[in-house]
């Protein structure tokens, strides 16, 4: 991707020496100053923030909750949808006005934001008041260029390279569950998505680094991994590799729990269809966006598979793994959709009885194939058929918590719930959210629960054993 002419920081940090000297050449810079970080979108975002986290408190950074007593503020932006991006504006805005007269409080852009060139001019115009855009590809250059700035005063742009990190290091959220990273990018250029532009093309990771660090994660405890790609099914296309093999290998760790996010249709082969069945420790769960059920939408999105082929994976899927459970991804109001379209979305979502769905108003993406498209679908129409097909999925995912009423489940149980403090949650093998009555020594374990409450996005149950 073509960046805007400006000062680009050409010097890097030698990946492979990233944690050597960070404290001995940085931490007298950064200690005690406190950071604050906040992260938008996406598991990948999640992630990323982890190893953010790591490199400040590496550097002496310490965390802060409140903005108001930070030096550093560090937002780790999403561009998927516009609303994804207002609300970083928005939050700019209050760093703006707390950054009035302060020397010693610096705000960084990172994540996906700060890949498109559109943004970084718009920033470099109209909100000079930051001070680091930094790309998704070039974390690790992170703490050099900290300690560059603080000794500089012009925007520092840093982004677009197409490294492939290993042995990249993570404050983790949990100790419980981990997302693993096994491959960066996307090369599938739907024409609606700018995820191809921000995070560049498919680089895979090593698959013995992925195993070690699974290996790594099980020795310490965990009992849940994540395997993290923007299309997990392309996985080791560039190194000689395969999706199936990765599963295997991570299966034989003997880790209790493995998942994978995001799946694509056009690639998972019946060979991963096979391990995921032949393995307890890979959970039946598969999220895999249709996006649309119109064969001339899928055409214009650059799908790459049509409503019959989608179908024919779907049903395979739900023949050789037993019990699994299926989630899906929708775009309603894509340029020039018809309403005959729209009810082929509708028509499919009753044939496959989605135990979930994320669905989403298109939004134009500046630089994508569909941003050129003509649109004459009015707002109104879009906001309407977004709520016909929510009232739909919602009725199918309840129909699928039904079906567990009264019955005994295995749960992985996370912590104390939010939003009720006397009970605790989790999650089941096909990843449904249950609130579980029972005591705190459980946190962590995977655990019998017997289900007396079914809602459409989540289930009551109260602990009967391990
Ligand atoms: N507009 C609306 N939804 C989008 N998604 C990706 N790009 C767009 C866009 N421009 C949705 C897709 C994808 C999910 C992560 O976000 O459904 O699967
Ligand atoms: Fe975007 Fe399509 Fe890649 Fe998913 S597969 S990240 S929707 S381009």
């Amino acid at each position: 991707m073509h960046l805007p002419d400006f000062n680009v920081a050409k010097d890097r940090t030698k990946k492979e020496n990233i944690y050597i000297d960070l404290k001995e050449n940085y931490s007298n810079i950064f200690a005690g100053k406190k950071y604050f970080l906040r992260t938008y979108g996406c598991q990948m975002n999640v992630h990323d923030s982890e190893a953010i986290r790591n490199y400040l408190e590496t550097l002496g950074f310490i965390n802060t909750e409140n903005i108001e007593e930070a030096n550093l503020v560090v937002l780790n932006t999403c561009a998927i949808r516009e609303n994804a991006k207002d609300k970083v504006f928005g939050f700019l805005g209050k760093c703006k006005y707390l950054k009035k007269n302060r020397d010693d409080f610096k705000i960084v852009l990172a994540g996906c934001m700060s890949e498109q060139p559109d943004v970084i001019e718009e920033i470099q115009k109209k909100h000079k008041y930051v001070d680091i855009i930094i790309g998704t590809h070039n974390l690790f250059d992170l703490p050099k260029l900290l300690s560059e700035h603080f000794k500089k005063q012009e925007i520092e742009v840093y982004s677009n390279s197409d490294e492939i990190i290993e042995g990249m290091n993570y404050s983790r959220d949990s100790k419980i569950t981990a997302w693993v990273n096994i491959m960066y990018g996307c090369d599938k250029f739907c024409t609606y998505c700018i995820v191809p532009y921000t995070r560049g093309r498919e680089r895979s990771r090593k698959l013995e680094s992925i195993v070690k660090e699974v290996s790594d994660l099980k020795e310490r405890g965990y009992k849940e991994v994540t395997l993290l790609g923007q299309n997990v099914n392309a996985y080791g296309k560039d190194i000689g590799e395969t999706f199936s093999h990765l599963l295997e290998c991570v299966a034989k760790t003997g880790i209790d729990r493995i998942r994978f996010v995001t799946s694509h249709p056009w690639n998972f082969t019946d060979e991963m269809i096979n391990i995921i069945a032949k393995y307890k420790n890979i959970m039946p769960y598969i999220h895999l966006p249709i996006q649309s059920g119109n064969n001339e939408i899928l055409r214009r999105m650059n799908r790459r598979y049509t409503r019959e082929e989608y179908l024919e994976l779907f049903k395979k899927m739900k023949e050789k793994i037993p019990g699994v459970a299926i989630t899906t991804d929708i775009i309603v109001g894509f340029p020039n959709e018809s309403e005959e379209a729209f009810l082929d979305t509708l028509d499919i979502v009753k044939k496959c009885e989605f135990d979930g769905a994320y669905t989403f108003i298109y939004s134009e993406r500046e630089g994508t194939p569909a941003a050129k498209m003509e649109d004459s679908i009015p707002m109104a129409e879009k906001e309407e058929r977004l709520q016909r097909l929510n009232e739909l999925v919602n009725f199918y995912a309840n129909k699928s918590n039904q079906k567990l009423l009264n019955k005994v489940v295995d749960v992985l149980i996370l912590g104390k719930s939010e939003k009720d403090s006397t009970k605790l949650y989790g999650y089941t093998d096909t990843m449904k959210l249950v609130n579980v009555q029972g005591p705190e020594e459980i946190i962590g374990n995977i655990v019998s629960v017997k289900i007396n409450e079914a809602k459409s996005f989540s289930l009551d149950g109260e602990y009967i054993g391990n």
